[in-house]
């Protein structure tokens, strides 16, 4: 079976420079920042792909780049064999938008807070000149809210509440794929796990395929049938989740395990994540996680490790046996 989504040297660098006149008199050069290099991996239609790194890593960037919100600066993203960066014929472009929806983290924030939630809803479909009868309350019921509902404004709800009917109005116009940038961070943790819940259900419903980015690996455990973890823009470790979870093979995935939210006997977090997150316009030479890693040797700050598999993972790293 081909996959639906297909990411190839996916790579995008910013110009992150100060404006031209500021240049020519401090005597600065351009500033470029790689927020995303060399990225590959597929997603097999209805499945969860997750996308993992800490802040900064690259994961928005990936996802707007896969909604074609951003274009990229190489490589390529192919939707159903569509490149939406690439193709000419209109028609294909309009189908595979039509496919594609994205959910994200600040439901108040994507929500237009003069418009009734009907109309929120029913939005997509009404641009496309669809008919919307009945549209929003079916959704709105298909979300676990009420069809009364329809006639209210966002700020009448709760963020959990918010954030279901982002869910409805990325369904309404029934798309196959679902980008969701971090859909659960704002919320709390009991309203977080009703939401991933009401996900996965209306993944099994309707075939839906996600593309889910977090930060946070517990958040992703249940839902993954695959995860990538991202370091800086890279992808350092792909592996079907259970081979991920039980044996992780990168420092960093290891890391990121360690430093999942665990409590100690007062309610309070431990094991932070160790070490900063390096300046992206000047990512360390080699592997870019040498400066952090436990286990670095000599030559992980001279040579950058190539994706290689190992034991039914993908990996760079040089000592991942
Ligand atoms: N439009 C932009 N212009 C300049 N730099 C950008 C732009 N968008 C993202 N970046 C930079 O690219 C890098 C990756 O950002 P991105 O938002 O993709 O990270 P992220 O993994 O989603 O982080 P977070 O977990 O904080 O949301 C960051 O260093 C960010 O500052
Ligand atoms: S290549 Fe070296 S620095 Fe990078 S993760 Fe592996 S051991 Fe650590
Ligand atoms: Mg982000």
């Amino acid at each position: 079976m081909s996959a639906l989504i297909k990411v190839k040297g996916l790579t995008r660098i910013f110009d992150v420079s100060k404006p031209w006149l500021n240049r020519v008199i401090e005597r600065l050069p351009k500033a470029l920042l790689t927020a995303v290099s060399d990225v590959s991996f597929e997603v097999e239609e209805n499945s969860v792909y997750a996308l993992v790194g800490e802040s900064g890593s690259g994961k928005s960037t990936i996802g707007k780049i896969v909604v074609g919100l951003v274009p990229p600066s190489q490589g390529s993203v192919m939707i159903n064999d569509v490149d939406l960066a690439t193709e000419t014929d209109a028609a294909k472009v309009e189908a595979v938008r039509a496919d594609i929806q994205m959910i994200f983290q600040d439901p108040y924030a994507s929500l237009n807070p003069r418009w009734r939630v009907r109309e929120i809803i029913a939005e997509p479909v009404a641009a496309k000149g669809g008919n919307t009868t009945g549209l929003a309350e079916r959704l709105l019921e298909q979300v676990g809210l009420s069809a009364a509902d329809a006639v209210k404004y966002p700020h009448e709800f709760s963020g959990g509440q918010r954030q279901r009917i982002c869910i409805a109005r990325a369904l309404a116009s029934e798309p196959k794929v679902i980008v969701c940038d971090e859909p659960t961070s704002a919320l709390d943790v009991s309203v977080q796990a009703q939401v991933l819940n009401l996900m996965s259900d209306l993944r099994e419903e309707f075939g839906l395929t996600y593309l889910f980015i977090s930060h946070d690996l517990t958040v992703v455990q249940h839902m993954a049938d695959r995860i990538g973890v991202l370091y800086l823009g890279r992808l350092v470790e792909e592996a079907p989740r259970d081979i991920l979870f039980e044996d992780p093979k990168h420092p960093y995935t290891r890391m990121l395990f360690d430093a999942a939210p665990r409590m100690d006997g007062f309610g309070r977090e431990v094991d932070p994540p160790k070490g900063e997150i390096p300046d992206a316009i000047n990512p360390p030479k080699g592997c870019a996680f040498h400066p952090r890693c436990p286990i670095a040797v000599e030559r992980c700050s001279r040579e950058r490790p190539e994706m290689r598999d190992v034991r039914g993972a993908r990996v760079a790293c040089h000592l991942a046996e």
